[in-house]
């Protein structure tokens, strides 16, 4: 067997049957009930159990008679259907000694309690004559009215208020309908959809199937009417519908070689039927020649195995047990869903945490209780989730993770968090390196956490979130370290000036450079040089990972003065500098730092002078004229007086009266000119 796109099961294309054929959860649990109170002591249900006949049948055979009424069941065990019945009739039951095995489906016992606790008259959208319509109104304690239609809500007096509610397998067109009309006979009308969406969705099914099909068989007891609406969807896509109750009523004339057949099943409808329909229907796709209906001997042997595959699902459930299960429906106030044991169970709204459920789905749930009183398992999502959440914390914890959480209230001494669900307390003193003046500045705040204590009986831990940095801000700086090496150059960013160097952040670590290893020349301060936030190259010059301590050089970035002097100071250029030293043989002037030239004595005026001072002082800017570099002994020649020569030579030229003229002749003929001059 394989499955169609559309979901549908395929056994032999193009014959497709409806995945949601057969059994709901209510009639599955319901048969599953009436089996096991069977084998108990004797046992009897009120009304048919399920409208097919061969289940019926087989139900006889396993010793589940019917009875119309409590008084025509003189002991044993009574079983309620999934239809349910009224308040009264279960007194009856019970007033008759009757062991009571309760089958309603659970969809039909929220109809029940919706009912049962209205204070305002009551409208039940449905068949007056169906026995799910009847056992709801024996629930309600003030007035009910019945509607099955647009036109019959003319019956309903005008009321102040009401509530309205449909029969579970009505259509919900028709609920929308009938409660739109009466909203304008009933002042204040409040509307509870309580119609199953399991019929819903096999309605749907059936729908996309017979726009498909060219010939649908719909399976099913004559007596179901639920098969009947199916049948009735079916036939108004699909012309060539026939219902049947087994494979000896298909109709001549299919032919699943050349036509598409699509097949589906009413919810009371068991697999054994519809798997026997499907065979019939593969042999005359096969033209093999075609058994005829097959004798009671196979059917009970389809019942056999049937009973065991339904006993076999029936799982024995025990509180705190977690199951998977299949939700069959969806209500404002809980959601139902199927653990494939004898009754379904319910998952308040309180205790589910996916927000967004939808029939078909399946989830994790833990038994709270496998009866209620009532008879309902009481499940819980939450339960599950919040222990999945705490194993997950508990393996943080071991191996020393960390944690997400949320700040929530500030309390004394510390702060709550909430820790994957989980009340986490994180002492005032663990949310920060440095003291928290207002520990509400983390409210809604998501942090990173390490989880220090347990209490295992609380369900409650102990977070830091100052362990967290310090942790953090350990493996970045070790991260950083292992990134460094000596004698690269790497980009930082100066953070602070002191006197004696700037601390640069080299990727997360601080290094110095001294103060001495910041220029070539001589610095009062490292602000001549740098400034704080500014980027800079800077050369490793030792790391010492154990006194956490790292050298850095700037100036070894540079050039040496000395080694480009020779290009830079080409003799006969007139640059400036700053006098920083008088000698008796003459005045030194700085060029840049790290590099002086010497102004000799003789060099330093115009005229003759018996001492530097005469001309100079130490501080003074100079302007001087290049005489001559020698890189290898260091030294560079420097003269003021050919500057000031230079000078005076230039002010000639401006003598009024002596000016030569400028005959436009530019270099050639400031030559002429020098040449006047020198003569
Ligand atoms: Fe079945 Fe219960 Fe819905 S009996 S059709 S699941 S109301």
């Amino acid at each position: 067997m394989t499955r169609g796109a559309d979901g549908g099961r395929v056994w032999a294309v193009p014959i497709r049957i409806g995945s949601l054929a057969g059994f709901c959860s209510g009639v599955r649990s319901a048969v599953g009930v009436a089996m096991e109170a069977a084998k108990r002591q004797p046992c009897a249900s009120l009304g048919p159990l399920i409208h097919n006949p061969q289940v019926l049948e087989m139900l006889r055979r396993e010793g589940v008679t019917v009875a119309d009424n409590p008084d025509r069941i003189a002991s044993g065990t009574v079983v309620i259907r999934s239809h349910g019945v009224s308040r009264e009739m279960i007194e009856r039951c019970e007033r008759r000694g009757l062991e009571i095995a309760d089958a309603t489906c659970v969809c039909v016992k929220r109809l029940h309690e919706l009912v049962a606790s209205s204070k305002v008259p009551v409208c039940i959208v449905g068949q007056a004559d169906h026995p799910e319509v009847k056992g709801t109104a024996g629930w309600c304690a003030g007035d009910v009215y019945i509607v099955d239609s647009v036109e019959s809500v003319a019956g309903v007096p005008r009321l102040e208020e009401a509530l309205a509610v449909a029969q579970t397998t009505i259509p919900p067109p028709l609920f929308q309908a009938v409660t739109e009309a009466l909203r304008a006979r009933v002042g204040k009308l409040v509307v509870r959809n309580t119609v199953c969406l399991a019929t819903t969705r096999r309605q749907e099914e059936a729908s996309g199937l017979a726009a498909w099909a060219d010939a649908m068989i719909v399976v099913g007891g004559f007596d179901s009417q639920n098969t009947r609406k199916l049948y009735e969807t079916c036939k108004a896509l699909c012309p060539r519908t026939w219902q049947v109750e087994s494979a000896g009523d298909i109709p001549e004339g299919l032919n699943p070689a050349r036509e598409n057949i699509g097949i589906t099943a009413g919810a009371s409808t068991p697999d054994w039927v519809l798997k026997e329909v499907v065979n019939r229907m593969n042999d005359i796709e096969q033209n093999a020649p075609v058994t005829q209906q097959a004798p009671v001997e196979t059917q009970e042997t389809e019942s056999a195995s049937f009973l065991k595959d339904m006993e076999a699902t029936l799982v024995p459930i025990r509180p705190g047990q977690t199951i998977t299960g299949t939700v069959v429906q969806v209500t404002e106030d809980e959601v139902c869903v199927n653990i494939g044991y004898k009754s379904d169970g319910l998952v308040k709204r309180n205790d589910l945490v996916s927000k967004d459920v939808h029939v078909g789905d399946e989830i994790d749930v833990e038994v709270v209780k496998v009866n209620d009183g009532e008879g309902n398992v009481l499940l819980s999502q939450r339960n599950v989730v919040s222990r999945k959440n705490w194993d997950a914390l508990m393996a943080r914890f071991d191996e020393g993770g960390y944690v997400e959480g949320v700040g929530r209230e500030a309390v004394k001494g510390g702060l709550i968090a909430n820790v994957l669900g989980v009340r986490a307390f994180i002492p005032a003193s663990q949310l920060s390196q440095r003291y928290v003046e207002k520990i509400e500045d983390f409210v809604g705040k998501p942090m990173k956490l390490k989880i220090i204590e347990v209490d295992k009986t609380k369900k409650r831990i102990v977070c830091s979130r100052k362990q967290v940095i310090a942790e953090e801000a350990t493996s970045k700086k070790k991260e950083a370290w292992a990134k460094l090496a000596e004698g690269e150059i790497i980009t930082g960013t100066v953070r602070r000036l002191t006197d004696f160097g700037a601390f640069v952040d080299v990727g997360g670590v601080d290094g110095l450079v001294h103060v001495t290893d910041l220029s070539w020349g001589h610095i009062k301060h490292p602000g001549d040089v740098v400034q704080p936030n500014q980027e800079i190259r800077v050369k490793i010059l030792s790391l010492d990972q154990e006194r956490d301590r790292i050298q850095l050089g700037y100036k070894q970035t540079q050039p040496r003065p000395w080694e480009i002097a020779e290009e830079k100071y080409l003799p006969g250029s007139i640059v400036e500098g700053k006098v920083v030293r008088i000698t008796t043989f003459g005045a030194f002037v700085e060029l840049e730092p790290g590099l002086d030239g010497l102004v000799h004595i003789s060099q330093c005026a115009l005229s003759r002078i018996a001492k530097v001072e005469d001309a100079v002082q130490v501080g003074q800017s100079v302007r001087v004229k290049v005489l001559g570099v020698d890189t290898v002994a260091k030294r560079i020649s420097l003269s003021i007086r050919a500057v000031l020569e230079d000078e005076a030579f230039m002010y000639s030229d401006e003598i009024p009266g002596e000016a030569f003229e400028n005959d436009g002749l530019g270099m050639d003929g400031l030559g002429e000119a020098e040449g006047v001059a020198g003569s």
